[in-house]
């Protein structure tokens, strides 16, 4: 049987005169099937097939979601081809010098608008409020194996929220909401830091209400008994900026497991834990631990900056250029860009420097110029220089994701709100495409 899974040129149904949706035709076994188009913001067409299957029986087939658009969102605005990044309509390049503070971005993401200095001051004042974590669950800390991978403790640790904040659960209520995400955010910090200080067998600091945001996550990490860590200013910043050009990123890997666990009703925290255990993957949050890797190979002598780019040319050697490409970017990453010039302003105000940064420099304009990578269009990600700037502020590179899930959560939280505050929201619940044997039967053991 042939069949034409062919979609008709978008006809524009004349909207502006009879106001009727545009549609896209879909032939079919000799059937048309007329299917909504939806316009984005900057007029990018999506083919509303959602009524496709109830209709009339058909899938879309599409493995990794590439040209699946979700849901609608009016959070954070990616432009792949021309790299540009905004969140709710802000270019992200407007974050970076006079630069604001990261909760003043949580509260952007969350709720859409900048906080006026009243709600930024109650919202800190939140915050501090929750640093602390239950005795029981800090206790908990001392029963995980001493190496354990601080990404684990995260994910752990979040879920664990849920059994020592249980009213959270189902959040209906705003007041609730609020309380439960400046929760999860304030103490996303603690546990981040006694993550940390788990794996090196140190004391856990308690926080100090005294401090932002970023300083007293650094103090957290950093200050041991009778010895304060001081902090420097430009430290902080570059902690803030780091945190900040992480907060969100459409529906990436981590964003649409958060939004899928939601879906089912499940509450913010195991939401958000889930978000945590997608971000550990190297294809995702992993990266930047992969990059340094990668960069610190370069540097001892294991391998040549050509051995590095000749590598992951090869098609049959499984190594890739990590910090490169990206599923949306098809230009330089704009995180990458400001991440860039802020190594380099770190490194100028702390008068020191990193041999790696060099390294990466010259990874970069190897595979800037070469064919493979201009005819991918594969360019530097976010991943490719926060490396180096967490290591110039003194994060070791087992917490580099960690970090990483602490600047993504306001965006996880707000793509939570965003999707349990739409009424028209279902349960995530793809098909797929079955090409296993149609029936078959059991074969009793003794008989195999
Ligand atoms: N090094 C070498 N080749 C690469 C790289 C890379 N870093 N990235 C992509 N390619 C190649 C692929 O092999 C493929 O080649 P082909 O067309 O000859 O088969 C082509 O470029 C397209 O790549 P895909 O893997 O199909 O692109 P996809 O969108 O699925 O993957 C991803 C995006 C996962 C980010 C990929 O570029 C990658 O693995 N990069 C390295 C890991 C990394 O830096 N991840 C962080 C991403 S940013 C983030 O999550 C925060």
């Amino acid at each position: 049987m042939h069949e034409t899974f062919l979609f008709g040129r978008m006809e524009n149904m004349n909207d502006a005169i009879n106001n009727e949706v545009p549609k896209a035709v879909l032939h079919i076994d000799g059937k048309q099937i007329e299917l909504p188009v939806l316009t984005a913001a900057d007029g990018h067409k999506a083919v509303d097939v959602s009524k496709l299957y109830d209709k009339y029986g058909i899938t879309t087939f599409d493995p990794s979601l590439n040209s699946t658009s979700v849901c609608q969102s009016t959070i954070t605005y990616v432009d792949g081809n021309n790299g540009i990044l905004r969140y709710r309509g802000i270019p992200i390049e407007q974050f970076d010098r006079p630069q604001p503070n990261f909760i003043e971005i949580a509260w952007l993401l969350i709720f859409g608008v900048l906080p006026t200095r009243a709600e930024l001051r109650e919202f800190r004042d939140r915050l501090t409020s929750h640093e602390l974590l239950h005795e029981g669950l800090r206790e908990q800390f001392s029963d995980l194996p001493p190496k354990s991978p601080p990404m684990a403790i995260l994910a752990a640790m979040f879920s664990q929220l849920a059994c020592y904040h249980e009213k959270f659960l189902p959040l209906d209520d705003e007041e609730l909401f609020i309380e439960a995400a400046t929760r999860l955010i304030s103490k996303a910090r603690t546990i981040a830091a006694y993550a940390y200080r788990r794996s090196k067998g140190l004391p856990f600091t308690y926080p100090d209400p005294a401090l932002r945001y970023c300083a007293n996550f650094l103090h957290l990490m950093f200050s041991i008994p009778y010895q304060q860590y001081i902090i420097g200013e430009e430290v902080e910043d570059a902690m803030n900026l780091v945190l900040i050009l992480h907060a969100d990123h459409e529906q990436n890997c981590s964003t649409s497991t958060v939004r899928t666990v939601g879906s089912a009703r499940a509450n913010l925290f195991a939401s958000c834990a889930a978000g945590v255990s997608a971000l550990w993957g190297p294809l995702h949050g992993g990266a930047n631990v992969e990059v340094m890797k990668m960069l610190e190979s370069i540097y001892q002598g294991g391998m040549t900056p050509e051995d590095c780019i000749k590598a992951a040319k090869d098609k049959d050697n499984p190594f890739k250029l990590f910090g490169f490409g990206h599923r949306v970017y098809k230009n330089y990453d704009p995180r990458a860009k400001i991440l860039r010039n802020a190594a380099d302003r770190v490194f100028a105000r702390m008068k020191e420097s990193d041999p790696l940064l060099d390294v990466a420099r010259k990874l970069e304009e190897l595979a800037r110029k070469d064919s493979y990578f201009i005819d991918r269009q594969l360019y530097p990600n976010v991943d490719f220089y926060s490396g180096i700037l967490l290591r110039a502020i003194g994060i070791p590179p087992n917490m580099f994701t960690v970090i990483f899930a602490l600047g993504r959560l306001p965006g996880w939280i707000a793509q939570w709100k965003e999707q349990h505050d739409n009424p028209l929201q279902k349960i995530n619940r793809p098909r797929q495409l079955y090409v296993g044997e149609m029936h078959k039967n059991y074969v009793p053991i003794d008989e195999r």
